[in-house]
């Protein structure tokens, strides 16, 4: 396959919002001694740094979007990718509620995804990556070796993002505003989540994070 002689092994991992695509990633990569490259904290450093800009969302063109973008790149660490802005690590930056509730806008910009999906396939060019995200096994890696489609029930996503974000169970009502935040983001982002015809399913709703894990890296080894 022709993506396969730029990239060594790629495993893509898609899904909605809070379905575990990352902390599933990374353990998957480390299993498999890949490295772990999540392309939502690509959109989540584009956005932060176009909201260092200073202007409202609402005013931002795509033009002055990609221009923040050209600032972004990503470093490999030894099981991961650092986000940098201007050469500087931003991780901590990009993971608060106003990148949050903003980056679907900008992940709505068509040139903006093909800046992203040209860095993502960079990356990939001279690192075995494990990569999830929205459409890394549709547009991005038409050809990559495994490609998973990872889903859960929105009430027990927003439950587990809960439980992270606070270590306790939560209430019901934070269980619903969780919930139906989760779906608002669902809908914005329909368009570019959508899995692959050759995707492997994996319904995580009843499933501990080792079962997903173990399941993914039985897959990818059997493709190898
Ligand atoms: O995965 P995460 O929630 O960090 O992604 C942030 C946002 O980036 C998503 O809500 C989505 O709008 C966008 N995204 C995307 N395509 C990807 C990865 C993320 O549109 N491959």
């Amino acid at each position: 396959m022709s993506s396969d002689k730029r990239s060594p092994l790629v495993v893509t991992i898609d899904g909605p919002a809070a379905s575990g695509k990352s902390s599933t990633s990374q353990m998957v990569a480390a299993r498999l001694d890949l490295r772990h490259l999540d392309s939502g904290m690509i959109y989540r450093t584009i956005t932060h740094a176009r909201l260092r800009g200073g202007e409202a969302p609402e005013q931002w063109t795509e033009q002055s979007v990609l221009h923040a973008a050209r600032r972004v790149s990503v470093a490999p660490g030894a099981t991961s990718f650092t986000p940098r802005l201007d050469g500087a690590d931003c991780e901590a930056a990009i993971r608060g509620d106003a990148v949050t509730s903003t980056v679907s806008l900008v992940a709505k910009m068509p040139h903006v995804r093909a800046w992203v999906n040209a860095l993502v396939r960079a990356t990939a060019a001279s690192h075995a990556i494990v990569v999830d995200g929205r459409d890394m096994g549709t547009a991005v890696f038409p050809d990559a070796r495994l490609k998973v489609w990872l889903l859960a029930l929105p009430q027990e996503r927003a439950r587990r993002r809960l439980v992270q974000r606070t270590g306790r169970a939560p209430t019901d009502a934070e269980l619903a505003a969780e919930t139906a935040e989760l779906e608002r983001r669902d809908l914005y982002d329909r368009e570019q989540t959508q899995p692959a015809a050759d995707a492997v399913w994996l319904d995580t709703t009843g499933m501990t994070q080792d079962e997903q894990v173990a399941k993914i890296v039985e897959l990818a080894l059997e493709r190898r």
